[in-house]
């Protein structure tokens, strides 16, 4: 099969599907798979081509796009203030990196949706006993043993659910009243406060407090700019589970075009975007806006053909490439990427995925990601596009709004030996809240830097 044959939502099926799991019970998977069909969208079209739109702005220069959430999303942590912290700590770094670049910044959540994962084996082995590998709260359960590690199709139905009521509480947070500009003091949760982030933080809402007085007495208000009184908020998830996302592929009843109904903005991950490769011909035919990850296996010309059969007539905002190469490797291996897609003229957004290729084992056994790396690699991400005269356009961490030790380092100083205080993540390890402020400070200075110096270049 190529890509090039007709599409339609389950023309995937005819592809080398990897990373999904066998069911046992094929007519369960059947008789979960149709029910979920008939289960409202969770998102709009409309909505996702809002989303297109604003990231042809960032495709362009003008803009910058701020993705980040959990590893994965768990039934276990689904409460109220798990998303509210998270989102709040999302509208921090949306705040400073607005003020701090001075452009818009998109707001996408890896939320309400985030819940299947790929594995690098698809059985785990304990003393001697070798059970399925746990691939997600939408498929199976993490605790090893026989009965829950069986992937199960009702679970599907649950994550729709926790999807369906992360979204309604997400969009409520979003419009109602929560992200009004003039709530920006309030934003900060109490263990940050006290950190050097936070204070940092609390400068600049000083700031925006005090430019948001001085606009008010000049007649601009919440109830004469609309804007100011709420913000867009996208989600985002890996398309991986295929049957659950092409359940949830409807058709646009206003131009007849398909859109994944699951989120606003699906990815394809590291290891299934090969050609032949079935998330590649899922993701093609849907109109949302779709993100690839790309990492340091993935050669000039093979982006090059993954681009022409996602975003064949080069649509600005359809395709986001996400780098994550570890932070030794940035800055040899994304410039030839960068550069080819430059020279070949494909309209994209390049963003950082500074998480995955940083993960190492501590020698307390715990998996984590030293902050400094982190850092290390974002900068390096910046100044590749510096160099090339490309636009960094975007960020995408693994972070929560939980007061978490799972990546060593930061200001608060999370050590080898103070990782399992709150070692709390689902799969791998996250920011946590003062983490990704300080990556946010560090993300508006980089953004700072290439609009200088593309003054000073037209200045000349
Ligand atoms: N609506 C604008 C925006 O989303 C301004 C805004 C309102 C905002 N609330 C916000 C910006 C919270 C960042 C964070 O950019
Ligand atoms: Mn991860």
């Amino acid at each position: 099969m190529t890509h090039s044959s007709n599409w339609t939502p389950g023309s995937w099926r005819d592809f080398e599907a990897l990373h999904i799991p066998e069911y046992r019970d094929g007519a369960a998977l059947a008789e979960t798979e149709q029910l979920l069909g008939s289960y409202p969208p969770l998102v709009f079209a409309g909505e996702a081509r809002r989303l297109r739109a604003d990231l042809a702005q960032v495709a362009a220069g003008k803009g910058f796009l701020l993705q980040g959430g959990d590893c994965a999303e768990s039934f276990k942590e689904f409460h109220p203030n798990n998303i509210r912290d998270t989102f709040r700590v999302l509208l921090q770094m949306a705040v400073i990196l607005t003020f701090g670049s001075q452009m818009p910044v998109v707001k996408v959540g890896r939320m309400a949706g985030q819940f299947a994962k790929p594995r690098s084996s698809p059985t785990e082995e304990q003393g001697g006993v070798s059970l399925p590998s746990y691939r997600g709260d939408i498929v199976n359960d993490m605790g090893f043993d026989e009965v829950g590690r069986e992937p199960d199709p009702a679970r599907m139905q649950r994550a729709y659910m926790q999807a369906a009521a992360t979204l309604n509480l997400l969009r409520a947070l979003a419009q109602g009243g929560y992200a009004n500009l003039h709530q920006v003091h309030k934003w900060n949760l109490d263990f940050v406060g006290a950190s050097e982030a936070g204070a940092k933080y609390q400068n600049v809402a000083t700031r925006i407090g005090e430019a948001l007085a001085f606009m008010e007495a000049c007649g601009v208000n919440p109830e004469s700019v609309p804007q100011l009184k709420g913000t867009d908020f996208y989600t985002s998830h890996e398309a991986l589970l295929l049957g659950y996302e092409q359940a949830m592929t409807r058709q646009d009843s206003l131009t007849g075009d398909w859109f994944d109904t699951s989120a606003h903005l699906l990815w394809i991950g590291d290891r299934t975007r090969f050609p032949g490769s079935a998330h590649v011909e899922f993701l093609r035919g849907v109109n949302n806006p779709i993100a690839m990850k790309a990492g340091p296996s993935l050669e000039p010309d093979d982006l090059i053909r993954m681009i022409d059969v996602l975003n064949p007539t080069n649509d600005p905002g359809r395709l986001t490439l996400i780098a994550r190469f570890g932070h030794d490797k940035v800055e040899a291996g994304l410039p030839r990427l960068v550069r080819r897609v430059k020279a070949e003229g494909r309209h994209v957004v390049w963003s950082c995925d500074p998480m995955h290729g940083n993960t190492i084992k501590a020698a307390s056994g715990f998996k984590t990601r030293p902050f400094e790396r982190i850092l290390a690699e974002v900068r390096g991400f910046f100044a590749v596009h510096r160099a090339e005269g490309t636009h960094a356009g975007g960020i995408h961490a693994e972070m929560t709004g939980q007061n978490v030790t799972e990546c060593t380092g930061g200001a608060a100083a999370v050590t080898d030996e103070t990782l399992a205080d709150r070692y709390h993540t689902h799969c791998d390890p996250r920011l946590n809240a003062s983490q990704s402020i300080e990556l946010a400070f560090l993300l508006a200075e980089g953004i700072r830097e290439e609009i200088d110096k593309d003054q000073i270049a037209a200045a000349a």
